[in-house]
């Protein structure tokens, strides 16, 4: 039987992939620096048959219509020309948090997809190359195959643009706690997000500064030290939502208790509670800080007017078969 299930996490970027030089295989004009979360999970089971006589994908219990089907179509298309089979598949995905709200489920999910995919063929794939493939479905899934924290290399084309791990998830005891301050079903994919990124004036400019956040992310993972990467991705978040403010049309992913929490962080900071916060492409703030210190931090944000829950993650294992 070709059927395999495999399990994938999202991923926080803590230097982000923001803009496509190439769109049609997701390359990225940077490398980017991220870490697996241990509880927000995608479970996806892929079964190819010569029996299915339509793609289909459902995602948490629901089928999803044929427009949304069509990136991961596109991938199981991929998956086919691998193996040179044309058989249909059936696809089956659960996500373990709220889609579309700022968590990257799509990083969980297409590198969920590939994983299965290429395990329900038979296919040996080397792990950068099952990492090339997340990324063609979502570039941010290629940084879910990999253990721990990883780096994605830009790369040049499709074979070189891949992560791998920097560290293993063990290597030091921090805490991303996820903050859901909408539910709410984004308005602007980051799709859009990328394909408007460069008509920021300030998006040269950021890349200009890409070079020193890199080297400072990667000294405090290193040296776990918790202040300098803590600045470096704000510094980095607050870049990332100027360029898309900024770019025509003005894309505004937050909302008032986004801003309202990172004011009050550097309260907390100067009160001793080392707590930094980075965003993606949504309202929804990741918080991180050092597992000593995270129930503590995390009883505040629950109690904070606005929130709606929190998801306490520690980083994680990458893509692997269940
Ligand atoms: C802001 O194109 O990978 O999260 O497919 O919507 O998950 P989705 O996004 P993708 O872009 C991710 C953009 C980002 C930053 C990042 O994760 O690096």
């Amino acid at each position: 039987m070709l059927k395999a299930t495999a399990i994938a996490p999202a991923n926080i970027a803590f230097i982000k992939y923001w803009g496509q030089k190439d769109k049609d295989i997701n390359l990225p004009f940077n490398n980017s620096i991220s870490m697996n979360l241990d509880k927000c999970l995608t479970t996806t089971t892929v079964e190819f048959s010569k029996d299915i006589t339509k793609d289909v994908v459902m995602v948490n219990n629901k089928t999803l219509s044929d427009n949304d089907s069509l990136r991961v179509i596109k991938q199981l298309d991929t998956l086919r020309k691998l193996d040179k089979i044309n058989f249909k598949a059936q696809v089956v995905s659960i996500n373990s948090f709220p889609s579309d709200a700022g968590i990257a489920s799509s990083a969980s999910s297409f590198a969920a997809l590939a994983l299965a995919g290429a395990k329900a063929l038979g296919v040996k794939i080397k792990i950068n190359e099952l990492s090339c493939l997340a990324r063609l479905g979502s570039g941010s899934a290629c940084r879910s195959i990999p253990d721990g924290f990883g780096e994605w290399h830009k790369g040049k084309n499709h074979t070189s643009s891949y992560a791998r791990s920097l560290y293993r998830p063990d290597w030091w005891d921090l805490t991303d706690i996820v903050v859901i301050v909408s539910n709410e079903k984004k308005k602007y994919s980051s799709l859009s997000g990328h394909a408007s990124a460069e008509s920021s004036p300030y998006f040269i400019n950021r890349l200009k500064q890409l070079p020193r956040r890199i080297s400072q992310v990667k000294k405090a993972l290193k040296e776990k030290n918790l202040p300098l990467l803590g600045e470096t991705i704000e510094e980095e978040a607050i870049d990332l939502h100027v360029i898309a403010m900024t770019s025509k049309p003005p894309i505004f992913y937050w909302n008032g208790t986004t801003m309202e929490i990172i004011k009050q962080l550097k309260n907390w900071r100067s009160s001793g509670l080392l707590a930094y916060f980075t965003i993606d492409a949504g309202p929804n703030l990741h918080i991180i800080c050092e597992q000593k210190q995270e129930k503590i931090i995390n009883k505040k944000l629950k109690d904070f007017p606005g929130v709606i829950k929190t998801i306490i993650n520690h980083p994680g294992k990458g893509a692997r078969i269940i």
